[in-house]
């Protein structure tokens, strides 16, 4: 048993792993399971590739977040403090390693926080606000029901909807990762919430979880769409009304000019010469934008000031 937890996902975990591997003398051909949240799955993956350069392992999510954004895809990896900089970078060890299956229980989720439920929910209204209107509509129908229930199956919640809900994030999920596994095109509508959400993550003493922060990132860039004309003033706070029913946040006090233009270079080193930045279009469909300029940014924050709650 290891803790969970972004401050456990280092390279000592994945040896305390490959500790036990050893002598456990697993075989090479031999499956071990993996059962945890995000951060455990991550650590096991790594380790899992690692031992005799690759034993074939299940993962087994056990929060909503692991569930619907660490379960299907192929990412491993821990966050490492380097010695020459002192400084921790998120996820800059890692690997490209599939599990051999995932077993998906949303029982698991009884047993979470409530804000660590809406945390996951983060990730899914993301989903939805690149991908799906259906799974959108039933955010805002069932979203606040299900964070009250964990999930579990009551009487005001029609018996399928936390599954169907799971389903579609996963589709959606299949369909995105399957065909660029490697990432070798970096205009991913799933990187939608991830410009903004990196540095406000990183903020010292910043008290804010990243499907937070993915949130906050995500409501801000509709703002970007409806300055741009892309999306009308009513969508935006269509989406609004969603993530507050969700008790997502849409504010951060340090997203800030600075941090707005910064995240937009870092974008640009990220991918590889170009921001490409999803922005929606209308729920549901989303393009990927390179031309966000500092006034543009700034104009957006004071406009997204005004729908602060
Ligand atoms: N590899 C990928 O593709 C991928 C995708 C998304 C996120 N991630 C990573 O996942 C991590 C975040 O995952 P997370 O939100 O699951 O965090 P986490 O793994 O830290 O879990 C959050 C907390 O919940 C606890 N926990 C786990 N399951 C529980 C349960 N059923 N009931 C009660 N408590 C439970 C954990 O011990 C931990 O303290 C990040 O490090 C992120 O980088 C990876
Ligand atoms: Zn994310």
């Amino acid at each position: 048993v290891l803790p969970g937890g972004e401050p456990a996902k280092r390279p000592t975990a994945v040896d305390q792993i490959l500790d036990d591997l050893c002598a456990y003398k697993l075989r090479r051909r031999e499956p071990f399971l993996a059962i945890g949240g995000g951060c455990l799955l991550d650590i096991a993956g790594m380790a899992a590739c690692l031992y005799r350069r690759g034993v074939p392992f299940v993962r087994v999510p056990t929060t909503l977040l692991s569930i619907v954004d660490a379960s299907v895809g192929v990412k491993n990896g821990v966050d490492f403090c380097c010695r020459a900089t002192d400084e921790t970078y998120k996820n800059r060890i890692g690997s490209f390693y599939a599990p051999s299956s995932c077993l998906l229980d949303p029982a698991f989720i009884a047993s979470q926080d409530k804000r660590n439920i809406c945390n996951g929910f983060g990730e899914i209204v993301k989903l939805a606000l690149v991908r799906s209107v259906d799974l959108f509509e039933l955010l805002e129908t069932h979203g606040a029901a299900l964070v009250e229930s964990r999930f579990q199956v009551t009487d005001n919640i029609p018996a399928n909807v936390g599954t169907r809900i799971i389903d579609l994030s996963i589709q959606i999920m299949l369909e995105e990762l399957g065909p660029n596994l490697w990432e070798t095109t970096l205009e991913r509508c799933v990187d939608y919430g991830h410009t903004f959400s990196k540095l406000l993550e990183m903020v010292p003493g910043a008290d804010i979880m990243h499907g937070e922060a993915v949130n906050v990132d995500g409501f801000f860039c509709c703002i970007l769409s409806y300055l741009r004309g892309y999306i009308p003033r009513e969508t935006v706070q269509r989406v609004l009304n969603c993530m507050q029913s969700l008790a997502l946040p849409t504010h951060s006090a340090d997203l800030n000019p600075t941090l707005a233009w910064q995240s937009c270079k870092d974008a640009v080193e990220h991918r590889h010469g170009e921001q490409r930045i999803p922005l929606i279009t209308e729920i549901g469909e989303s393009i990927c934008v390179s031309d966000i300029t500092q006034e543009e940014l700034s104009r957006a924050l004071d406009v997204w000031k005004e729908f602060e709650p």
